[in-house]
C-alpha cells in the first residue's frame, strides 16, 4: 500500500514521459468506482460509477492536464492556451499555474456554468470570453497554438489522451478485469477514444480479458455524431457537452465501432431527471452532462433493449457543485426562499413534520 501519486507516477510506463519529465500534478485519478445499488436493482446489471467529480479540479480533465502541462513544461513553454465549455479551463488554469506557466482560455461567452468559471478565474487564467460557440473557441486556438508562442493543450493534443486512458486502468485493476459495457458522455468526444484505448492496451497486455462495448450519449440538441453532421447552433443545458463538431469525432466513431457500441441522444429533461436520481438515489452528485451515461443507460432498459446480469460501468465525469444554478433550477423551478423557521425546537419539529 502507498499513498497515491498521481496518474503519471501509477502508470508511468504507459504513458508519453521520460526521467527528465518534471512531474506537474495535483494527485489526479484513483477516483472511486461506487457500486450503484439503485441502478443496479433498476437494470438487473451490475452497475459501477466511475466518479471522476473526485478529481482535484472536479472533473476527468485533470488525468490528461497533469500530462499535458508537464509535457509542456518539459518542453519550456511559456503560456498554454486551450477552448473550453469549463472543465478543461478549470484544469489547464490549476496545472498550468502549478508549473508557472500562463493559462490562456477561451470560453464561449455566458456558456459556461458559473463554478468553472470561478475557478479559471481564482486560478489566475487570463479568460477571453467570446462571442461565440466552443466550436469557434477551438478554431481559434488550434490557429493560435500553431502561429504564436502558447502550447494547445485541448484534446487534440494527443498527450491529453493518453493520460485520459488512465481511468479504464483504474476500472481493471479495481474490477479485476473489463466491464462488459462502458458508458460516458460525449462532448468533444476525446474521453471515450481515451477509454477506448487504454481497455485496449490493458487487453493487449493480457490484463484484462477483453474489452466493453463503449456507448457514448450526446445530448439531443447538441448531436453532430449522432446525426452524421455538423450542428451549427448547438444547445443544451448541459453545457459542458454543448459541441458541435466534435475535435475527436473520428476517433470516436473508431472507439463505438471497434468496440461493437453505440453513441446515442439523450434529451436535457432525460439527463436533469438522471442528475436528479443519482443524486436523490445513490448519494452522488454530478453536473448535468455527467449524468448522460446513467440517462442512456435508463433509457435504453426503459426501451428494452438492455440485456440483463451484465458489468456496466459509467464515467460520471464532472463534480455537481461546478454548476449549482441549473441544479436548483430543475429541483426547486420556483427558488429555494423557503420561509424562515423560529430557532425553537418545537417549530422545527412542527415544519418537519415530526409532530
Ligand atoms: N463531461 C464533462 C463534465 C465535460 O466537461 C466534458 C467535456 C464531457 C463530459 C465530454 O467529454 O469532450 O471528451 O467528449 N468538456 C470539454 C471542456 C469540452 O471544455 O471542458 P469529451
Amino acid at each position: 500500500r502507498h499513498a497515491w501519486r498521481g496518474v503519471i507516477e501509477e502508470y508511468r510506463d504507459r504513458l508519453p514521459v521520460s526521467a527528465d519529465t518534471p512531474v506537474v500534478t495535483l494527485g489526479e485519478g484513483g477516483t472511486p468506482l461506487v457500486a450503484a445499488q439503485w441502478l443496479s436493482e433498476q437494470t438487473g446489471c451490475e452497475v459501477w460509477l466511475k466518479v471522476e467529480g473526485n478529481n482535484p479540479t472536479g472533473s476527468f480533465k485533470d488525468r490528461g492536464m497533469t500530462v499535458a502541462i508537464s509535457l509542456a513544461a518539459q518542453a519550456g513553454d511559456k503560456a498554454v492556451v486551450c477552448a473550453s465549455t469549463g472543465n478543461t479551463s478549470a484544469s489547464a488554469a490549476a496545472y498550468a499555474v502549478r508549473a508557472g506557466l500562463l493559462p490562456l482560455v477561451l470560453i464561449p461567452a455566458g456558456r459556461i456554468a458559473k463554478g468553472k468559471l470561478a475557478q479559471a478565474i481564482v486560478h489566475g487564467a487570463q479568460l477571453v470570453s467570446i462571442d461565440g460557440s466552443f466550436d469557434d473557441c477551438l478554431r481559434i486556438v488550434r490557429e493560435l497554438g500553431k502561429n504564436y508562442p502558447v502550447a494547445l493543450v485541448n484534446s487534440v493534443n494527443p498527450v491529453r489522451l493518453e493520460g485520459q486512458k488512465t481511468a479504464a486502468f483504474e476500472v481493471c485493476d479495481a474490477l479485476g478485469d473489463a466491464p462488459d459495457l462502458h458508458l460516458l458522455p460525449v462532448g468533444n468526444a476525446g474521453n471515450i477514444a481515451a477509454y477506448w484505448k487504454g481497455y485496449n492496451e490493458y487487453a493487449k497486455d493480457k490484463l484484462a480479458s477483453k474489452t466493453p462495448q463503449m456507448w457514448g450519449f450526446q445530448a439531443e440538441g447538441a448531436a453532430p455524431i449522432v446525426r452524421g453532421e455538423i450542428v451549427d447552433k448547438p444547445d443544451t443545458q448541459a453545457t459542458a457537452i454543448r459541441v458541435g463538431n466534435p475535435a475527436s469525432w473520428q476517433l470516436a466513431a473508431a472507439a463505438r465501432d471497434e468496440s461493437g457500441g453505440r453513441i446515442e441522444a439523450v434529451t436535457d429533461e432525460q439527463i436533469l431527471a438522471a442528475q436528479r436520481e443519482l443524486a436523490g438515489k445513490e448519494g452522488v452528485f454530478v453536473e448535468p452532462a455527467s449524468a448522460a451515461g446513467v440517462a442512456g443507460l435508463l433509457a435504453t432498459k426503459a426501451a428494452g433493449r438492455l440485456d440483463g446480469g451484465q458489468t456496466i460501468v459509467i464515467t460520471v465525469t464532472g463534480h455537481g457543485l461546478k454548476d449549482t444554478d441549473t441544479a436548483l433550477a430543475y429541483a426547486v423551478p420556483d427558488g429555494v426562499d423557503a420561509p424562515v423557521t423560529p430557532a425553537e425546537t418545537d417549530a422545527v419539529a412542527r415544519v418537519a413534520g415530526l409532530v
